[in-house]
């Protein structure tokens, strides 16, 4: 007996106003979606069937590569006909989870309680106890607090709908049973639609119990259907995110300005000041420090690196006890030594910078390497691009790059040599020497100013 997914993701979500299918809409970074795949992959989900109809193409494409068996739903006729659109793929011994894709934040642990109430009686229900159910299918109990069935609010009588304990809309049953049941559901409610929800009265009408049970915390179950909710689940995650860190030892100076799009890997007795956010894959190493206003993409920090405030680094790779920042951008393809600096306005891509070299101030490098102990002078640049191709410059160690010098690429400049501050360097400089490329300076004696002629 093993588990099958259905992700019921066709409706439209008309309330978000856009052109983007709900579905697809970023949650951290994500769309919604694929949180909910992702945590189908902590559980031992078998196969994951996605029900799709509004962009359905859109939706396709976005998870193209993912292992997921897509279902159209051409019409929207209600939760139990998009269901019934997966079931044809279902095996009959199998237990049938379903799930909502605008439902992101449910837990793994959630899900797994879930089913394993379904194994044992055959139909389980998640539900949760609000101050306002408004919106809900409402939980119908009678004698002995059992379940008796589901009723959707616009169905509801008015004693009904004071119940508080309302459907998640997730629930757990026997293939089986479903399949019986939902060939039996008819449209006729106030919505015209096909309830999944009416399954439940028929379990009892068969002599089943109904389970029910509920997530360790309110959020998991909250639904987007407009951007007030996606804005509200996005503090949620942010929150949750941030108690991971929290938990783990990481100094978080305010735990409601840290985004998290992505996985965030840190060592011991890491600082993250304000306003940072990280996107994608990213490892800071024990000590590191970020300062506030920084932007960290696909990268790796080595041990006790300092990034000072509005940084950008984007898949790059620093040294340890390295300095960043302030207003440094990192490019994709930038890799350091130990103890290297990259000061203000210092833009750098695909470039290596060995151990202990300095780019201090206001410098563009672009297909660079540099070796040690090298010294960058302020507002170098290197001129990589013709405007068709793009050229390396290469630096060797010890050397002095005087300020103010245009590097032209291709060209190199040797092991411990200089270049005289104001150069633009189009010829390789060699080892050792100091090398100069710029207008003498002359002073013209007895020249005067012009002066205004009389009219
Ligand atoms: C549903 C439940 C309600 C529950 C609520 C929880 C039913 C009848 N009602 O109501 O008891 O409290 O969810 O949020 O099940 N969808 C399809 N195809 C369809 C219809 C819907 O794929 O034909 C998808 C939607 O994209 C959405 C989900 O199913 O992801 C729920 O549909 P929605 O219309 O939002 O259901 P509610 O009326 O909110
Ligand atoms: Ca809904």
């Amino acid at each position: 007996m093993s588990l099958s997914v259905v992700i019921l993701a066709a409706g439209q979500g008309t309330r978000m106003n856009s052109r983007l299918p709900k579905v697809l809409q970023p949650l951290a970074g994500r769309p919604l979606l694929e949180h909910v795949l992702n945590t189908c992959a902590e559980i031992d989900a078998g196969e994951i069937h996605v029900v799709i109809g509004h962009g359905a193409e859109a939706v396709r494409e976005a998870f193209a590569g993912r292992e997921v068996t897509w279902v159209e739903q051409p019409e929207q006729l209600g939760t139990g006909h998009a269901v019934a659109q997966a079931l044809p793929g279902f095996a009959n011994d199998d237990i049938a989870l379903v799930l909502y894709g605008d439902v992101p934040l449910v837990r793994s642990t959630t899900l797994r309680e879930l089913v394993a109430a379904a194994r044992a009686d055959h139909i389980a229900v998640l539900t949760a106890k609000l101050d306002d159910p408004t919106g809900y299918g409402r939980i119908v109990r009678g004698d002995r607090g059992r379940v008796t069935r589901i009723v959707e609010e616009k169905d509801a009588s008015e004693s009904e709908r004071e119940i508080g304990e309302v459907n998640t809309g997730l629930i757990a049953c026997q293939v089986r049973l479903l399949r019986k049941w939902v060939g039996e559901l008819s449209a006729d409610n106030a919505q015209g639609e096909y309830y999944l929800t009416d399954i439940i009265g028929m379990a009892v009408r068969d002599g089943l119990k109904v389970r029910t049970t509920q997530p360790e915390s309110k959020s998991e179950i909250l639904g987007v259907n407009d951007r007030l909710q996606l804005a509200e689940l996005e503090a949620v995650l942010r929150r949750r995110n941030a108690d991971v860190l929290l938990n783990a030892g990481v100094t978080l100076i305010d735990p409601a300005r840290v985004d998290v799009r992505g996985t965030l890997e840190c060592g011991h007795d890491v600082t993250i000041d304000v306003n940072v956010v990280f996107e994608g894959n990213v490892k800071l190493d024990n000590n590191v420090s970020i300062g506030p206003n920084c932007y960290i993409r696909e990268s790796q920090i080595e041990q006790d690196c300092r990034v000072l405030p509005n940084t950008f680094i984007d898949n790059a790779h620093i040294g340890p006890r390295s300095q960043i920042g302030p207003f440094a951008r990192v490019r994709p393809e930038t890799y350091t030594g130990s103890d290297v600096r990259i000061g203000n306005f210092v833009e750098v891509k695909k470039s290596v910078i060995g151990k202990a070299s300095k780019v201090s101030h206001l410098t563009y490098l672009g297909d660079t390497t540099i070796g040690k102990n090298t010294n960058i002078g302020a507002g170098t640049i290197t001129c990589n691009y013709d405007g068709v191709n793009k050229y390396r410059t290469k630096i060797g160690d010890d050397a002095f790059i005087g300020s103010g010098t245009n590097l032209v690429a291709p060209v190199e400049v040797g092991d411990g040599a200089n270049i005289g501050a104001g150069s633009t360097i189009t010829k390789d400089a060699p080892a050792g020497k100091l090398t100069v490329s710029r207008g003498r300076q002359t002073t013209v004696e007895g020249w005067k100013r012009p002066e205004k002629k009389a009219k």
